[in-house]
């Protein structure tokens, strides 16, 4: 409790110290437009794309004390000089009386009070908008009367955000600023970088009458810059200077002389920060939102999407923290990876070519199936743009250009220029989203493949289900000396880059789930020679994988090119990966007895009090034979450290064998609810999981890094959702077959599917882990245990008896 609690009842984290070991983030908008705010008011906005339309200049790197692209100052007089504060803590760090942050469904508030002010400040964006809004309400809580000036502070970038840390003559020449001012009087203030100018404007307004304002951070500061953010010196000043910069870095402050504002009294300031073609054309939207009501009707239209969003499902198991987390965070989490992909966050800083990432972005949406399956839909379909044609696919893409590329193998002259799991991921995706929604109709609609001509018309296209096949059928032909699925530049595991040559173990398993969903596909479409072929395919790669990959204790991760194993009790390093054993079980390659040796070796070796790591042990010095891997030390990211994203495959690996037990420890000790009352070691925000936590041979074990943004969300929802509660769409209906701890009396959950309401309870009078004994359908015993699609709209009871 040191740093906050959870509120549950407004589905909110409640930061209560300002000085995390970390910053602690939220989100805003989307990524069409919107970023991050921090837990002290910072701000990171982006239009569309965060390299190259980026908004505010935020610098993950520089200290937590530091301004980083937007905060408020207060003042009031005092004497001859100005007493200048921020309530959001940074940067003037003053000491408060009271400090709030509530991370929020889609909005941050800070709530603080300094000086006998008490300020209240909302920070969204309005839904599908393209403004971010500060609603700011102080109210003097003293015993006197005070007269306060509001100055919101914003610094721009250049939109293209890695030059304007890589060129420091084109950008200062390029950017600048200008004051409109709108027929009732109220300034805006636009910037753009000159290229732009009558293309694509930022600006910065308010709803009360500004006095003065300035957009060159120089005179901000004063002092040739030796004025400092923590202490402003043309704060001191009774007006800004109202200089529209011509160059160099630019900002927008506004200074609005508020009045004398009486004990109890509370006055409003409401800030837009936004992004148009032109000041004229952004004039009716910005004058709407001067209007208080409309900003209360747009945080409302936003509390509602988040209401619906979350209500398709919602679980009551007896564990309190599972709860928490699946009913509103977990998914909250899902929502932002499916939206920002790896592109944005305080670890993932979305300079460059980054964008959004094929494998990645194909599990994320996978989460948000339930939810907004045709915003799943539309994010299957970009991925499929980016496909090749031999059926393999670039590794990321950059939203705004679908320009996309092949990641870091680029930097490796020599090796191979594809990964050997991305195209097999969107498999999944697909299989998943057509079990979801019954939609089989998408299977035929037509995407071009990623090949282009030089005018940029692409060379080819295919139906989704031809998109899919080519995935298989690129797997399929590109095998090793074992006949198994060659690495590329890497698998999942991108820090594992061995020569040309290599074969991966986990894509092999990998491919063996994709051939299940192709069967369990084919089958339902009725296509007998399509059953044959895939069964075909996995039988052969089951073989493979059992007689080469099982080393008599687990099953190895890798064949080098030279056929030596990697991840085998026989290495000295490395000897055993949590992959490895997972994906067997996840494949249904593994049998029964190698699938439970498998498994119970990572709980000997591989597990800690922290979760699970994804190898040990860590290899302990650099190896560009074996690549990334070992630049980390022992314990650290891939070389030993807990990876969360690998964590939910053993749980859903453990639910395969029917270890409920086993897999809620999993999950159990992974969920970051409770970190809370551990903050000083794990750091991270507790309201989401994050990528990595340093595993045992590091020590600082158990400090968590590059929260938000982490495969682990989507996973860990999925494991606990449709594997641990075993609530699971199908072709032919909604699959009750829970794996739970023998230790739990049931469990409730609501959940919409195909446009009906299941209201499930699971009760387990003989506590068992698995097996469903008995399951009525209002009221109606129905055999096995797959509940019918009704698509009536209406509210079904769903009893199962365990047992
Ligand atoms: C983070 C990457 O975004 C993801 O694609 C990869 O699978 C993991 N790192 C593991 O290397």
């Amino acid at each position: 409790m040191k740093y906050g609690y959870f509120d549950d009842q407004n589905r909110e984290y409640v930061i209560t110290d300002p000085k995390t070991p970390v910053k602690w983030i939220n989100y805003v908008g989307s990524l069409a437009f919107g970023g991050i705010v921090d837990h002290t008011g910072g701000a990171l906005i982006c239009k569309g794309d965060p390299a190259l339309n980026r908004i505010t200049k935020y610098i993950p790197q520089l200290p937590s004390s530091e301004f980083k692209g937007e905060t408020l100052y207060l003042r009031s007089k005092q004497g001859h000089r100005y007493k200048v504060f921020s309530p959001y803590f940074v940067p003037t760090l003053d000491p408060y009386d009271l400090y709030e942050c509530h991370v929020g469904l889609g909005y941050t508030r800070i709530v603080s009070e300094f000086y006998g002010i008490r300020t209240e400040v909302t920070i969204f964006v309005p839904l599908g908008d393209s403004r971010m809004i500060s609603d700011i309400q102080m109210t003097n809580v003293s015993d006197h009367p005070m007269d306060i000036d509001a100055i919101p502070v914003v610094e721009y970038t250049h939109p293209d955000a890695l030059k304007q840390f890589t060129n420091a003559d084109w950008v200062p020449q390029t950017m600048q600023s200008k004051a409109y001012r709108d027929e009732a009087g109220m300034i805006i203030l636009a910037q753009y970088p000159f290229m732009y100018k009558e293309t694509r404007v930022n600006y910065f307004t308010s709803n009360r009458r500004v006095s003065s304002f300035e957009s060159d951070r120089r005179r901000f500061l004063g002092d040739n810059q030796y004025g400092t953010w923590a202490n402003p010196l043309s704060l001191q000043e009774e007006e800004l200077s109202n200089c529209e910069a011509l160059r160099g870095d630019n900002i927008a402050a506004l200074l609005h002389h508020l009045g004398t504002i009486r004990p109890g009294e509370t006055t409003r300031l409401i800030t837009q920060l936004g992004q148009d073609e032109s000041i004229e054309k952004a004039l009716p939207l910005i004058n709407r939102y001067r209007d208080a009501e409309q900003v209360e009707r747009a945080f409302k239209e936003m509390a509602v999407f988040w209401d619906t969003y979350l209500s398709k499902l919602q679980v009551e198991t007896p564990d309190a923290s599972m709860n928490i987390m699946l009913n509103t965070h977990n998914p909250r989490q899902c929502h932002t990876t499916k939206n920002w992909s790896r592109y944005l966050s305080l670890y993932q800083l979305g300079l460059g070519a980054r964008g959004i990432g094929f494998r990645d972005s194909s599990q994320d949406v996978m989460s948000i199936l339930v939810s907004m399956p045709q915003e799943g839909k539309e994010l299957i379909k970009k991925l499929l743009h980016v496909q090749k044609r031999d059926g393999s696919a670039m590794h990321q893409f950059n939203p705004l250009t679908m320009i996309a590329n092949e990641g870091d193998s680029r930097e490796v002259q020599d090796a191979p220029k594809y990964y050997g799991d991305d195209h097999l991921w969107i498999v999944l995706a697909i299989t998943a989203y057509l079990k979801e929604t019954g939609d089989l109709a998408f299977l035929d609609e037509v995407i071009s493949y990623y090949e282009k001509d030089k005018d940029g018309h692409s060379l080819e296209s295919g139906t989704v289900f031809d998109h899919v096949r080519r995935a298989i059928e690129f797997t399929q032909n590109n095998v090793g000396a074992h006949g198994l699925p060659l690495l590329g530049f890497a698998d999942w595991n991108d820090t594992v880059n061995l020569p040309a040559g290599a074969e991966s173990l986990f894509v092999a398993n990998l491919y063996g789930k994709a051939l299940l969903e192709m069967i369990e596909l084919a089958r339902h479409l009725g296509d007998a020679q399509a059953v044959a072929q895939y069964t075909a395919y996995y039988q052969t790669m089951k073989q493979r994988v059992n007689k080469h990959a099982w080393d008599g204790k687990w099953y190895v991760r890798y064949f080098d090119v030279d056929g030596s194993p990697v991840g085998s009790h026989s290495n000295t390093k490395g000897q055993i990966y949590a992959n490895g054993q997972s994906w067997p079980v996840i494949s249904g390659f593994a049998p029964p007895d190698r699938a439970k040796a498998a498994l119970d070796a990572i709980y000997r070796r591989l597990n800690t009090r922290n979760g699970i790591k994804l190898s040990t042990p860590g290899y302990n010095r650099f190896d560009p034979a074996k690549g990334g891997i070992t630049t980390y030390p022992p314990g650290a990211k891939e070389n030993g450290g807990i990876f969360l994203h690998a964590n939910p495959w053993v749980i859903i690996a453990e639910t395969i064998i029917g270890n409920g037990d086993r897999a809620f420890e999993y999950c159990d000790q992974i969920n970051p609810v409770a970190k809370n009352d551990r903050i000083d070691e794990f750091e991270c925000e507790p309201y989401v999981y994050p990528q990595n936590i340093l595993g045992d041979e590091h020590a600082q074990f158990g400090m968590a890094r590059n929260s938000w943004l982490t495969g682990t969300a989507s996973w860990t929802y999925q494991a606990a959702t449709q594997y641990l509660l075993g609530i699971m769409p199908t072709y032919e209906g909604l699959q009750i077959g829970p794996c739970i701890p023998r230790k739990w009396d049931g469990f409730k959950v609501t959940r919409e599917f195909r446009n009906a309401v299941y209201e499930i309870e699971v009760k387990n009078p003989g506590h068992v882990c698995k097996g469903v004994k008995s399951v009525k359908v209002d009221g109606r015993r129905i055999e096995g245990n797959v509940v019918a699609v009704f698509g009536d709209s209406k509210t079904h009871r769903v009893e199962v008896i365990l047992g």
